[in-house]
C-alpha cells in the first residue's frame, strides 16, 4: 500500500484537484488497491469554514470528464507526516509551511508535485491567478510523473 497526501495553501483548489486526477489514474489501471490517497493544506480556516472544492476546481473536473466525490479542506496534522509514504506539495512555500507544522523532513517524504517532470517548478495558485485550466496541465503532467516514478 503507497500512502500518498497532495498538500497545497488551501486545500480547496490544487490538492484536491491532484487527489481526483491522481485517483483516476489509478482507477484506470485498475490499481486503486495499491493507494491511498488524501489532500490536505497548511492553513486551517478553510476546514474552520467546512469548505469544499473550489467551483473552479469543479469545473474543470467536470469539463475533463473525471469523476469525483466532495472533499472537505483539512489541515495537515504532524500524525500525517509519520503515517502517509510521500507528502506531495505543489509549490515551495507550502514545503516550508509543511515543515513548520510536521517538524524536519529527514525520511525525505517531501516533494513537489512537478519535481517529478523533467521541467521542476511551481504549480501557480489559481486562488490567485484564476486560471484552473493552467493548473489542470500541470497537475496531469506532475500526477502521470509521479505514477510513473513511484509504481513499477
Ligand atoms: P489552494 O488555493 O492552495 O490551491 O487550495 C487557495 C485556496 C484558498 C486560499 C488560498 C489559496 N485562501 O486564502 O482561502
Amino acid at each position: 500500500m503507497i500512502k500518498i497526501l497532495f498538500v497545497c495553501l488551501g486545500n480547496i483548489c490544487r490538492s484536491p484537484m491532484a487527489q481526483v486526477v491522481f485517483q483516476n489514474m489509478i482507477n484506470e489501471r485498475n490499481i486503486e488497491d495499491d493507494f491511498e490517497i488524501d489532500s490536505a493544506g497548511t492553513e486551517g480556516y478553510n476546514e474552520m469554514c467546512h469548505m469544499g472544492i473550489h467551483r473552479g476546481t469543479k469545473e474543470i473536473l467536470r469539463r475533463k470528464n473525471i469523476p469525483f466525490e466532495e472533499h472537505y479542506s483539512r489541515k495537515i496534522r504532524k500524525q500525517d507526516y509519520e503515517y502517509y509514504d510521500y507528502i506531495i506539495a505543489m509549490d515551495s512555500e507550502n514545503i516550508s509551511d509543511i515543515e513548520s507544522i510536521v517538524g524536519k523532513d529527514y525520511e525525505h517524504k517531501i516533494s513537489r508535485l512537478l519535481d517529478y517532470t523533467k521541467s521542476p517548478r511551481n504549480i501557480k495558485d489559481p486562488w490567485y491567478t484564476g486560471n484552473f485550466d493552467e493548473t489542470y496541465d500541470d497537475v496531469v503532467e506532475g500526477c502521470e510523473a509521479l505514477l510513473e516514478a513511484i509504481y513499477k
